[in-house]
């Protein structure tokens, strides 16, 4: 008997799985003749203005990409007490483990360097891109482009690289220098990076494993971390 009943609801599946994929199939040719001649493409279809807009909003090094703008320092100082400081500390110190934004300068060569915006990025653009697209966190690209001029300019001034009422335009924002402009460079002259063409074929060169390096303890409470080598 619960065979049969069994049987009975695997055929009404089935059949109405035949009639899915068939509804499919057509609504694939459909869409198929509808935008195969815009897109040049067998499916999907144009994005449009808006869209293109929304995904494209990488600034370059040298400023290329920032909107028009312009702001102070003491213009971002509320903004960055109200949604930024929760997690980074009013002086951007960083509260608990969220990130620390200020300081860290000539710490770069130590054993463990402190890389903030202020010891550690190169351009100031990169600073706004990377305010405007991912903070506050949870909460992204809720910002207008004044306030993001706004409260970059802050964390600049957290690190002493700014005046608290200088006004700045997108232009003269992005020709802030940082102090650690010229800590990157290439060609990459660690040893263990190739120089040369990469690889594409046949690129399987015999390697050894002579070692494992493994940190204990890597977040330090009031004892540092020791690094041991374990065979
Ligand atoms: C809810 C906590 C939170 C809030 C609020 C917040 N951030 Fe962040 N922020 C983070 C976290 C977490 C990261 C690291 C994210 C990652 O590495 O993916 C970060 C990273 C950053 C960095 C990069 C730091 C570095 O050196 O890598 C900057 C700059 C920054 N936030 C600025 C801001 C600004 C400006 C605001 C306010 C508009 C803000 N954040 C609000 C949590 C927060």
């Amino acid at each position: 008997m619960s065979v049969s009943v069994r049987g009975t609801r695997s055929r009404a599946r089935f059949g109405s799985l035949i009639m899915w994929v068939g509804a499919a199939a057509v609504g694939m040719m459909l869409a198929t003749t509808a935008f195969a001649d815009q897109a040049g493409l067998p499916y999907g279809r144009l994005a449009v203005p808006e869209e293109v807009a929304a995904w494209d909003i990488d600034i370059r090094p040298d400023g290329a990409g920032l909107p028009a703008g312009s702001a102070s320092a003491s213009d971002g100082e509320e903004l960055f007490y109200e949604r930024c400081a929760v997690c980074h500390g009013e002086f951007g110190e960083g509260v608990d483990r969220w990130p620390v934004l200020m300081g860290g300068f000539d710490t770069l060569t130590e054993d463990r360097p402190e890389k903030t915006v202020g010891s550690y990025w190169p351009y100031t653009s990169t600073l706004w891109d990377y305010i405007h697209r991912a903070m506050p966190f949870g909460e992204a690209q809720s910002l207008t482009d004044e306030e993001v001029y706004a409260v970059s300019l802050y964390v600049l001034y957290l690190n002493d690289l700014v005046e608290l009422d200088t006004v700045y335009d997108q232009k003269s924002f992005a020709a802030i220098e940082m102090p650690n402009a010229n800590g990157f460079f290439m060609p990459d002259p660690r040893p263990d990076t190739p120089v040369a063409e990469p690889c594409m074929q046949d690129c399987d060169a015999p390697s050894e494993v002579i070692g494992k390096a493994r940190i204990l303890d890597v977040t330090p409470d009031q004892d540092e971390g020791e690094a041991v080598v374990v065979d």
